[in-house]
């Protein structure tokens, strides 16, 4: 455990609301930033772990419309979804709040004023895409086209799916709208508010380089948009739901009736709305976490996200917080990742390619995804989900190296110690080679998880788990229970505290049977935190010891069978 408790503020990019997110959603920001949060509460750190939906904008517009359900009732429903696909995941959030929420409509006009007052908002005259078919504007994804870029002729106007470029739906060749299929558009003037974010390159340059703890990955993107010259980014759009844009006191702005702001302006202030819904339900301090006038200077910030949200969160965010002249807490660390693909393609929540977590949950427990997603993490490349390769790591990785161990090990002190840790004997050769291998080892997971490295840390674990097998292997104590009781009880008794000690390690990864296994050993609450001094004593000679319930049922054939037929598993 650490010797200086830290403060470490996480947040996870903000789920759309338009539906319940797949798997590649879950493994680049919300599954890694829980383990995360969870290694950070056993290693002795306060952690604040907040998240949200991110509700406001044409996504959320255009999904209701599908459903056939108003906007606000929509979101109502698909929060709780949301909620409840979290909680099956068991993500520890120690808040899950919504952007649509007062505080973040409050901060988000706050941010609005202070930055127009200081000369970083102006209102502008712009031109936007009109249908005449629909009678309405059509910002961002209810326009579609050509990609100017790639030629992708199923372009959003906001981004092109096909090379990720940002785009301005103006941009778009031969435009038609995604709410009617109408080509009969035009481009109108319109005003709205944009963010100079130009003037705001010189400070975001000097900030971006004067990082030291950013992947490369975070850092490359935010420094190939600076060299590409910043933009200055309308944040306000012609729709109906939204937060509404007022002026300094408060009052309607005349001229900006039916607009409301960019969701992307708000989603990120949500963070800090979401902080300030926790304090006010749990009477906490969310200026603590927030405000470095109100010691947030102490707090460690460490943002989670895919890597189309990096521009956002390292450039655009940073302007509102940095421009508001404010003392508000900046992004201390952003770990970035990279695409789980289905089948090397494109999961899609619109066209429902690929698994939902609400899907994905009928079909295996949390901590089979859960072990899965992260050891394979998109960090260095995209990574491809297949069926098979999810077989591999539940029946391989947990039933045979983690599962049998602890089953093998419990059952046989059941069986010839009566269900206690036994005593006797001299811990020899054997002991030493697996205590000086977890000594070894034990640190570097550690340090692979303090740094984010998902995949280098699960494959420590996964190494632990093996020496705990390969130490049984050795020591073999069934082999000397007749000629040497004595023999065979220190190998029994370190066998089972390797099996405390990989149930205490699992706990921020498989969290369910990592409870199924330090309940079954025993092992008190005090025991369970991430300090592992004496771990190899932490159960005594006489504790009672039982074998838990089956640990993980291995994935049959037949099942990835039926499942790729039924997920179309690979056949797009
Ligand atoms: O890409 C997305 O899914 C966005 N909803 C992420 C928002 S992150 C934050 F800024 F709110
Ligand atoms: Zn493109």
């Amino acid at each position: 455990m650490s010797d200086t408790p830290k403060r470490i503020l996480i947040t996870s990019a903000l789920p759309y609301i338009n539906g319940v997110k797949h798997l590649g959603n879950l493994a680049g920001s919300m599954l890694p930033a829980d383990i995360y949060a969870r290694v950070q509460r056993l290693l002795g750190h306060e952690v604040l772990y907040i998240c949200a939906t991110d509700e406001h904008g044409t996504p959320a517009e255009l999904a209701a419309a599908e459903a056939g359900l108003s906007v606000k009732v929509y979101c109502d429903r698909m929060y709780e979804a949301q909620c409840e696909a979290g909680a099956a995941f068991d993500l520890s959030y120690d808040w899950f709040g919504r952007s649509s929420g007062d505080a973040t409509a409050a901060l988000t006009q706050h941010f609005s004023s202070v930055l127009e007052r200081n000369g970083l908002i102006e209102a502008r005259t712009s031109k936007q895409v009109y249908s005449n078919a629909d009678g309405r504007y059509l910002p961002d994804r209810y326009v579609e086209g050509t990609c100017p870029n790639c030629g992708f002729e199923k372009a959003r106007g906001d981004q092109c799916d096909n090379c990720g470029k940002l785009l301005d739906p103006v941009d778009l060749i031969d435009p038609y709208s995604a709410v009617s299929g109408s080509r009969d558009v035009e481009i109108r003037e319109t005003e709205h508010l944009y963010l100079k974010q130009s003037e705001m390159s010189g400070r975001l340059r000097d900030w971006v380089e004067g990082q030291t703890s950013w992947p490369p990955l975070a850092t490359s993107i935010a420094l190939k948009w600076l060299d590409e010259g910043l933009r200055d980014r309308s944040i306000t759009r012609d729709l109906e739901w939204g937060i509404p844009v007022v002026d300094e006191n408060g009052d309607p702005r005349p001229g900006f009736d039916g607009k409301v702001y960019y969701v992307w302006f708000d989603a990120p202030i949500a963070y800090i709305g979401a902080t300030q819904d926790w304090a006010s339900e749990t009477s906490g301090d969310w200026g603590r976490w927030w405000r470095t006038d109100q010691g947030a200077d102490d707090v460690e910030y460490v943002q989670f996200m895919g890597k189309d949200n990096v521009a956002f969160h390292t450039l655009s965010f940073p302007t509102t917080l940095m421009g508001s002249g404010e003392p508000w807490k900046l992004v201390d660390t952003l770990k970035a990742f990279n695409w789980v693909t289905w089948y090397g393609g494109k999961f899609s929540t619109s066209q429902k390619r690929g698994v939902f977590m609400d899907q994905a949950i009928d079909l295996a427990p949390s901590d089979a995804w859960r072990w899965h997603l992260m050891a394979n993490a998109p960090e260095g490349s995209d990574a491809a989900f297949t069926w098979e390769e999810f077989q591999t790591s539940v029946n391989s990785d947990l039933a045979n190296v983690l599962g049998n161990f602890v089953n093998r090990i419990t059952k046989y002190a059941g069986s010839k110690f009566d269900g206690v840790v036994p005593e006797g004997g001299v811990s020899g050769g054997h002991e030493d080679w697996v205590i000086a291998e977890i000594g070894h080892r034990l640190p570097m997971m550690i340090a692979h998880f303090d740094a984010r490295e998902f995949r280098k840390a699960f494959a420590e674990m996964r190494a632990i788990w093996a020496a705990g097998n390969e130490y049984l292997t050795r020591a073999a104590p069934w082999t000397h229970y007749k000629a040497d009781p004595d023999q065979a009880a220190v190998g029994v008794r370190m066998g089972l505290n390797l099996a405390a000690l990989f149930g205490v390690i699992a706990q921020p990864v498989i969290p369910r049977a990592a409870s199924k296994i330090l309940d079954a050993l025993g092992v008190p609450d005090d025991r369970r935190r991430w300090d592992f001094d004496g771990w190899a004593d932490a159960l005594p000679a006489g504790h009672a010891v039982a074998a838990p319930d089956m640990l993980f049922a291995k994935i049959e054939d037949t099942d990835i069978a039926e499942w790729t037929e039924r997920f179309e598993g690979g056949g797009e």
